[in-house]
């Protein structure tokens, strides 16, 4: 990773999705010990980055009562460890998933060919604002910790609401500004940096109002959000801040993005502003 490649980032507003930043990220720009995931993890009873991270991909496994029955998608696969980890878990029918990032996918189709379960799960370029399956294909979506990046979250809504079918389920663990905190000024710059970078747009800084709002614009009811931003900001940014001092990590991470890391995780209290939810909503009968 270049200075030069983070700059044209930087200076590039996001339009199909995030897929240039996770290319570029590759596979030794993670915090993780044995597996590839991208997330923030829950952090309730564990003690590692790969626990906390499949933690969260169990809990909102459940939150969208994954069942042997199901046909799913899954809106921002990474390199496919929710996949799998569901796949083996909960044993759904069939996963599809979309992910703009052509080495995540090629990665993550390959994780799963290794595994035997290319029948089970299909993992493909593609955005979950266009999802390229017809009306009514699946009994659920679900997405962890990408849907802040797609442009727009409400197109996806839309999206979502379009391929389930009736009595579907939806399920998203995301981040999102924590309603009736505004930024302080400091905030506010910490925030455009990071989505610049990160590929996140500003017309998706909403916080739990707007959110449902839009939600049921789309048409779903039976609406449910639980805040778990306790089990994921403080303790993932104290993990964070040690973990990155670990030979391991510093031998294969790239030194701008350790700089980055170090940067956004040496205070916890950088993360006040920020809400992060598990999402539940249905496609009525
Ligand atoms: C923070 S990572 C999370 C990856 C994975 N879910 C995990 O927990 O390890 C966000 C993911 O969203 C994907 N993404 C970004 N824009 C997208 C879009 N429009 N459609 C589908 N996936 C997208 C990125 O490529 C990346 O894989």
């Amino acid at each position: 990773m270049q200075l030069s490649q983070v700059i044209s980032l930087f200076l590039r507003p996001p339009r199909g999705g995030a897929g240039a930043i996770y290319d570029l990220l590759g596979t030794n720009n993670h915090l993780g010990e044995q597996s590839l995931y991208l997330n923030m993890g829950y952090w309730a009873g564990v003690d590692t980055y790969d626990d906390a991270c499949q933690a969260l991909a169990r809990r909102l496994g459940e939150a969208a009562q994954l069942s042997t029955s199901d046909e799913v998608l899954d809106a921002g696969f990474g390199f496919g460890d929710q996949d799998i980890f569901w796949m083996e878990n909960f044993q759904p029918r069939r996963i599809c998933g979309l992910n703009p990032s052509p080495k995540q996918a090629a990665h993550a189709q390959k994780r799963v060919a290794d595994r035997g379960l290319s029948d089970r799960i299909q993992l493909r370029v593609g955005s979950a604002t266009e999802i390229p399956h017809a009306a009514g294909s699946f009994d659920k979506v679900i997405s962890l910790e990408a849907a802040f990046h797609f442009v727009t979250r409400e197109r996806f809504f839309q999206e979502a609401y379009r391929v389930l079918r009736p009595g579907g389920r939806m399920a998203i663990a995301d981040m999102m500004p924590l309603e009736g905190r505004p930024f302080r000024a400091v905030e506010r710059i910490g925030d455009y940096i990071g989505r610049r970078i990160w590929q996140i747009p500003q017309v998706n800084m909403y916080g739990r109002t707007p959110y449902m709002e839009k939600l049921r614009a789309a048409g779903f009811t039976s609406l449910e959000w639980r805040s778990i931003r306790d089990v994921v900001y403080a303790p993932f940014a104290r993990y964070a801040s040690q973990r990155l001092n670990d030979p391991a990590v510093v031998a294969r991470m790239d030194p701008l993005m350790r700089a980055y890391w170090r940067a956004s995780t040496a205070n916890e209290r950088a993360y006040d502003p920020f809400d992060y939810a598990i999402v539940t909503a249905e496609k009525p009968r």
